[in-house]
């Protein structure tokens, strides 16, 4: 059976992830809910969007521990710019021996909105065109016209290891404001168990992993950061919202 590992938190990857098992059938398992290594699969997908021209924190933690024999196929996404994510996937999973087949990379609409809004029609354009640009990627997957980046790819290694060490601090500049209703979704969804109620309110613990999982999906748009008066959240439309983080 086909193993398609996700992380995603605004539902991107699992758009992707979906399609993919359209395709090729398989298990659609979300990688923070995942602690086995993928022996139990013929192949296995990893479908993640880029984090700091690498990877979010969860699916940089699977890596080690995956069995090295299967046959692994990768596709990032990503909000505006690669940054030589896919040559920094490669180079990772090279150096704890992975069987990596193939890896993709493909445009979707960007979660990284703390400081910049994009334009409604920039994003519904990305949204309209994505299914025809999964499937172009899964066709050549189902050729297997594999395609991996260049091994001496430049990457943004120690950007990327930097930001990774800071992005505890995204959590320590969120806060909550009067429009929370104490429904603690927030809690239920984080996927490294950041947020807690403490003394009836919603706190935010030193592990955050800057998916922005809880700022995008609060019902009530109560999660802040900074103090920032921004109403704009995202989350795709192509998915409903309740199943990102779920198992298919
Ligand atoms: C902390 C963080 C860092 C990001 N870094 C990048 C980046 O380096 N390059 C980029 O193009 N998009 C970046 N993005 C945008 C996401 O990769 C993109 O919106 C992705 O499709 C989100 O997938 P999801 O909806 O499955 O979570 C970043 C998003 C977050 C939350």
């Amino acid at each position: 059976m086909t193993g398609i590992l996700y992380f995603s938190s605004t539902g991107n990857s699992l758009q992707i992830a979906k399609r993919v098992q359209e395709r090729f059938g398989g298990s659609i398992l979300y990688i923070p809910k995942y602690d086995g290594d993928a022996s139990e699969f013929e192949r296995v997908f990893i479908v993640t969007p880029i984090y700091s021209y690498g990877l979010p924190t969860p699916v940089f933690d699977l890596i080690p521990r995956l069995v090295k024999d299967k046959e692994i196929i990768v596709i990032q996404n990503y909000g505006g710019m690669i940054g030589g994510a896919d040559a920094l996937f490669y180079d990772y999973a090279m150096q704890h021996n992975l069987n990596i087949m193939g890896i993709y990379t493909l445009k979707m609409p960007e979660n990284y909105t703390l400081f910049l809004v994009p334009p409604k029609f920039y994003t519904n354009s990305i949204l309209k065109s994505s299914n025809k640009r999964i499937d172009k990627i899964l066709d050549k997957i189902e050729n297997e016209k594999y395609k991996l980046p260049n091994p001496h790819a430049s990457t943004k290694r120690d950007t990327y290891l930097k930001n990774k060490g800071n992005w505890h601090i995204i959590g320590d500049r969120f806060s909550v404001n009067d429009n929370c209703v104490k429904c603690q979704k927030c809690v239920q969804i984080c996927p490294s168990n950041n947020i807690a109620v403490e003394d009836g309110k919603i706190v935010f613990k030193d592990n955050c992993i800057a998916c922005l999982g809880c700022y995008h999906r609060c019902p009530q748009k109560a999660i802040v950061y900074l103090d920032k008066k921004s109403k704009y959240r995202y989350v795709n439309p192509n998915v409903k919202e309740k199943e990102i983080g779920q198992n298919f």
